[in-house]
């Protein structure tokens, strides 16, 4: 596997998710495209919550149990009313150490961060059969074909909390600006009126603009294109249990090899308020096309 060139972990010894830890003002290095890793931030659980960690819970249905706020209603899950109000806590509690954590390594983003759905996932990604388009074993951005961003990004705290050693087995891939390179001359514009259909048919929630059809484009390509899969710049990265991690999925190419028992909390955040929006997907796609992507 080819590795030259891929190094985007940056590890920090932060030991507490408070507003005392170690680690601040780090926007920079998040928004250049790198991973920051925390190998000793483990996300405690109560003896009790140990039983979570069981593909049981999950109904089968949902790829993951989620909560979606700002209610913070359990989706995805099976058991009695007693024990999913605990995992919901659980869960929940992660959502709000997850959001101390980003705040006090973003400071910049105070004020303008969303809470997006936390999730849990007790199933081992081996066992995930999954169709090409929705394989995560295969490096990608995320983009999703009914979810238009329309230029938010997506920021993501991850944490394995598995209780038997095994590792959150990732890739990761090239910088975000060559990977758009890659493919973006055999990207086809979409039909005029096609974002407003999908639109009014349901199949976006919204409308799914330029910026949405590219990077949609760029998640389907990488991931049916074998010869990118095998030979492309990328490196292996082992999360080890106890291990918290945070990045733009929407521009770090990944991909989860292996591991189970994690959870993860989704931020979005408008592009404007980066600290520096010229290093946002959207900047470099307006730059590399030439136009504005936002607009109808
Ligand atoms: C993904 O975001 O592609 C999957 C991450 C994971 O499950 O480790
Ligand atoms: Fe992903």
């Amino acid at each position: 596997m080819a590795d030259a060139g891929v190094d985007v972990v940056r590890e920090y010894d932060d030991r507490s998710w408070a507003e005392d830890g170690l680690t601040r003002a780090v926007e920079d290095v998040v928004e250049s495209g790198h991973v920051l890793a925390f190998p000793h931030l483990a996300f405690a659980l109560a003896d009790a919550e140990r039983r979570f960690l069981d593909p049981r819970w999950a109904d089968g249905k949902a790829k993951n149990v989620s909560l979606r706020w700002p209610a913070g209603e359990l989706r995805g899950a099976s058991g009695e009313p007693g024990d999913l109000a605990a995992l919901q806590r659980m869960i929940a509690r992660y959502a709000d150490r997850s959001e101390t954590l980003a705040l006090r390594l973003f400071p910049h983003y105070r004020g303008q961060l969303r809470r997006g759905n936390t999730s849990f996932r007790p199933v081992d990604v081996a066992g995930r059969v999954r169709s090409w388009r929705q394989d995560d074993t295969r490096l990608h951005v995320d983009a999703f074909p009914s979810n238009p961003m329309q230029g938010t990004r997506l920021l993501r705290v991850f944490c394995n909390v598995n209780p038997s050693g095994a590792a959150r087995r990732w890739r990761v891939g090239e910088p975000f600006e060559a990977h758009a390179r890659r493919y973006l001359d055999a990207i086809q514009r979409p039909l005029p009126g096609s974002a407003w259909l999908m639109a009014a048919a349901g199949i976006t929630k919204r409308r799914r603009t330029e910026y949405d059809h590219l990077m949609l484009q760029l998640h389907d390509r990488a991931k049916a294109d074998a010869e990118f899969q095998r030979s492309s710049p990328q490196a292996r990265v082992d999360f080890a249990p106890g291990t918290t991690w945070v990045c733009f999925s929407d521009q770090v190419l990944h991909a989860a090899m292996g591991g189970q028992h994690m959870l993860e909390q989704t931020f979005q955040l408008d592009a404007p308020h980066l600290a520096q929006p010229a290093s946002a997907p959207l900047a470099i796609l307006e730059r590399l096309t030439g136009r504005a992507l936002l607009s109808a």
